[in-house]
């Protein structure tokens, strides 16, 4: 606190009768103890007030922010457009995420790994758009590109070099955190609610990375990052490329659920065959409570042809649970230009055209999903097994 104190930034906050929010590192660059808002209110009357404040503990947070209000201490921050012309001081190396997280609610993370050995079959448009729907029922997603060829990143049209990218993030090279790309960033306009940590082309050294750290695990490099992650957004989808990958195998490790992607191909069936397989694998030897939340069709054309109905009858034979109840997620996606015109945009198709056939697919795909998901936490479901996967 001393230290804050006698910095000439802060210093100049308290001359000009400020109010000051500041980050949980010191000036000095030290990382503070605990994440923690500090709050210097210099009141009217001279005195200076000082609150430091663990982010759960937010009621108290906005507690003194009221109270420095009340004492007519101004800002420019987030709320004067609500509560009317004020100025706010901001310590000038707080992020616009770090303050955002000082007012967050605490939520319920679901960690998804969406998957499927084949490529082109919908994973990174399906993981999209999906968290576009979630975003609709007010749910924050983040997603996760894994994918070195950046599916995700471009579609979202997020740069691909020169910003920390998912391989910082599995290195450990920055705090997950501050691998993230937000709307509040300006540079990108992500959809609403929708956060991302960008591809790199650098995802393709991580071999190189593993094999001079001798004593990281693997498969263990996603558990971490996420750890921190969780509690700050409703969902955490893990875009993976195809094929197993160096990142296909910490996904499925840190994975809570996993999610398939399948469109009506000649080789879909195989393809999901080997997916299934994976998921079996990664329960057996890795990650236990992982669990097939469901395989999601799509890119199907209307009126059906003959491989997309073969595909749905394979899905809904094979992909089941314990109790023998299909996988498949009832809600399909059509194929449509529209999904292409949306990504070329940078926009979800509920953004891009929200009354077309399939963004109302989308949408009810996400409450298929989110009642899905309650159902399996209320009674977990029992492992898969190879016998169910190649049935
Ligand atoms: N419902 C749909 N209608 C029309 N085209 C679609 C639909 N869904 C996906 N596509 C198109 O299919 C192509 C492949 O989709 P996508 O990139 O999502 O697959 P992927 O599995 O992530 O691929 P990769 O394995 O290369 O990462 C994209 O061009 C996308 O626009
Ligand atoms: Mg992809």
């Amino acid at each position: 606190m001393l230290l804050s104190l006698m910095h000439p930034a802060l210093r100049a906050v308290r001359a000009r009768g400020d109010l000051y929010f500041g980050p949980s590192r010191w000036p000095s660059g030290q990382r503070a103890r605990w994440p923690a808002a500090h709050l210097f209110a210099h009141w009217p009357s001279g005195r200076l007030a000082h609150g430091t404040l663990l982010h759960r503990f937010q009621n108290e947070t906005v507690g003194l922010w009221r109270a420095a209000m009340e004492c007519g201490i101004t800002h420019n921050g987030p709320l004067a457009r609500r509560r009317g012309p004020r100025r706010l001081a901001l310590w000038p190396n707080l992020t616009r995420l770090n303050r955002r997280r000082m007012s967050e609610k605490i939520r319920n993370t679901v960690v998804i790994a969406v998957g499927n050995q084949k490529g082109g079959v919908g994973k990174t448009t399906n993981t999209i758009q999906l968290a576009g729907a979630l975003a609709e029922r007010g749910r924050r997603s983040l997603i996760i590109d894994l994918d070195m060829t950046s599916g995700a990143t471009k579609a979202l049209r997020a740069p691909t070099d020169g910003w920390n990218s998912s391989f910082e993030l599995l290195t450990g090279a920055e705090n997950a955190e501050d691998t993230i790309i937000t709307n509040e960033e300006g540079e990108v306009a992500l959809p609403p609610n929708i956060h991302l940590v960008p591809s790199s082309r650098k995802l393709a050294e991580l071999d190189t990375f593993l094999a001079l750290n001798p004593w990281l695990i693997h498969q263990d490099l996603l558990i971490e990052p996420i750890n921190r992650l969780r509690g700050k957004y409703d969902y955490v989808f893990l875009d993976t490329p195809p094929q197993k990958t160096k990142t296909t195998i910490p996904a499925l490790k840190a994975a809570d659920f996993a999610v398939l992607s399948a469109m009506p191909d000649h080789l879909a069936v195989s393809a999901l065959a080997e997916a299934l397989s994976d998921i079996v694998a990664a329960q057996r030897h890795a990650n236990e409570r992982l669990a097939l939340l469901g395989v999601i069709v799509c890119a199907v054309p209307r009126p059906k042809t003959r491989l997309a109905r073969e595909l749905v009858a394979y899905v809904e034979r094979t992909c089941v649970d314990a109790a023998g109840h299909t996988l498949k997620f009832s809600a399909e996606i059509s194929r449509s230009v529209v999904v292409q015109e949306a990504q070329k945009m940078g926009q979800t198709i509920l953004q891009y055209q929200g009354d077309h056939p399939v963004a109302d697919e989308y949408r009810t795909l996400a409450k298929e999903f989110e009642d899905r998901l309650a159902a399996m936490r209320q009674s977990p479901p029992i492992p898969l097994t190879e016998e169910v996967t190649h049935a």
